[in-house]
């Protein structure tokens, strides 16, 4: 039989990242649960993008039906993709009530960082140093993962992300103060530079830097600096947004900030590719006279279906009410694992990080790899983040329930104690 990883290599190139070592081959999935082509059942503990189950049956009707009436592309007149985009930004305030509807989270960060610079007039963008915002050759120069081609551009500025064991600035109290100083920074660079400020984007749960847990307010300061600059602030929602915080449905709530443009994507439509770019109307209108913005696949009535059903399930199962329960009860079990190794177990709502450090302190990157394959072993999936890799990463769909929750807990547990530091 041929090798099915030398076979993707043989067709899709090198390099073509897989999860765990040897990769799984998953062939169906219904809730929280996941079975291999063996026949092997997990417990899903880190994908968000089925965010309220695996294959909901409303969902998937929602699809199946709206295929069997029509799909076009999005140059027709279709009240689908309107009443969705009322739903959701009745959702927002701000007076973020207008929104373009995409296919990916990458595109959706695209289409908003175009929407700053058209409607500052400035190129300059700031983003955290250690992120992940999407692939589009615009949005890559965010990331740090691996340099552009001909190096990094003059009008991005990578400040360091707030970090919950090496806070910015060297102390906790003081953190959003240095992280304000980093956005002012980064801002007169930028202006002496001749960029302008367009936009700082951020997660506001910087999910992919460690889930850092900040305080209500935090962007203030940031925020000051950056607003003195002329630059508007971009929400990237798409991991914290659709109620996974459990007390609040969007990221930036957590946060207690006004964002100018948000990007959704991942969860919104539970594993149908549809994105949005939420926005005020004078930003809208900036970005529409400065780029004729056309998507064939964008809010087609389709992916309006399956975001209109994840609303729905949203609500009629109080996936958010359950997200705040299940993730207290969750964080509790995990605060009991026991091992040398664990610095720092922190969470909010369905999103949980576990930082683990060798004896002198440092990351230790090779132990959260460890546990991340032998939890696998044990049929619970979880992954691992942070700038050394080394922290847990546990992030499940939202209908997790308690006997989920001790699920993961024992095989954790477990995990740790077959892998001694
Ligand atoms: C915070 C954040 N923004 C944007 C993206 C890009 O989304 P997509 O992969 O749908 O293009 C991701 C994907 O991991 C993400 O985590």
């Amino acid at each position: 039989m041929t090798d099915p990883l030398e076979r993707r290599a043989r067709l899709m190139g090198p390099n073509v990242p897989t999860f765990y070592d040897p990769p799984l081959h998953i062939v169906r999935g219904e809730g929280v649960w996941l079975w291999d082509a063996r026949g092997r059942r997990y417990l899903d503990g880190y994908n968000n993008v089925p965010h309220v189950g695996h294959c909901h049956p409303h969902v998937v009707a929602a699809i199946a039906r709206q295929a069997g009436v029509l799909n076009t592309h999005t140059r027709y007149m279709h009240d689908g993709v309107l009443d969705y985009i009322e739903r959701l930004t009745g959702r927002m305030g701000h007076g973020l009530d207008q929104a373009i509807m995409v296919c990916t989270g990458s595109e959706a960060v695209d289409v908003a960082l175009r929407m700053a610079q058209a409607a500052t007039g400035a190129r300059g963008l700031i983003a955290t140093d250690n992120t992940y915002h999407g692939n589009t050759t615009a949005v890559a120069q965010l990331s740090t993962r691996r340099p552009p081609v001909g190096g990094y551009p003059d009008h991005v500025r990578l400040i360091p992300a707030p970090d919950a064991r090496q806070p910015v600035g060297g102390t906790a109290d003081g953190q959003a103060a240095a992280f304000g100083a980093e956005v002012a920074r980064a801002a007169a660079e930028l202006e002496a530079a001749g960029h302008g400020v367009a936009a700082l984007i951020i997660c506001p749960i910087f999910a992919n830097e460690g889930l850092p847990c900040l305080p209500h307010g935090f962007l203030d300061p940031a925020l000051t600096a950056l607003r003195a600059a002329g630059g508007l602030v971009i929400s990237d929602e798409i991991q914290p947004g659709f109620g996974r915080l459990g007390d609040v449905f969007w990221g930036h709530e957590a946060l207690g900030f006004a964002p100018d443009i948000v990007t959704l994507g991942k969860s919104m439509g539970n594993g149908h590719p549809v994105a949005a770019t939420v926005t005020r109307p004078e930003i809208m209108g900036a970005f529409r006279e400065a780029f004729g913005y056309f998507n064939t696949f964008g809010g087609n009535p389709v992916s309006v279906a399956a975001a209109d059903a994840v609303l729905d399930v949203i609500e009629t199962e109080g996936l958010m009410e359950n997200a705040a329960r299940v993730g207290a009860y969750t964080l509790q079990r995990l605060n009991a694992l026991r091992h040398p190794a664990i610095a720092d177990i922190r969470g909010r709502g369905l999103a949980f990080a576990i930082e683990l450090v060798g004896e002198t302190g440092a990351p230790d990157p090779a132990l959260a790899n460890a546990i991340t394959e032998e939890a696998k072993r044990r049929c619970v999936l979880i992954n691992r983040i942070g700038r050394q890799m080394h922290i847990l990463k546990i992030r499940p769909p939202l209908p997790f329930a308690p006997e989920h929750a001790d699920r993961l807990a024992d095989v954790l547990q477990s995990s740790f104690d077959t892998c001694p530091r």
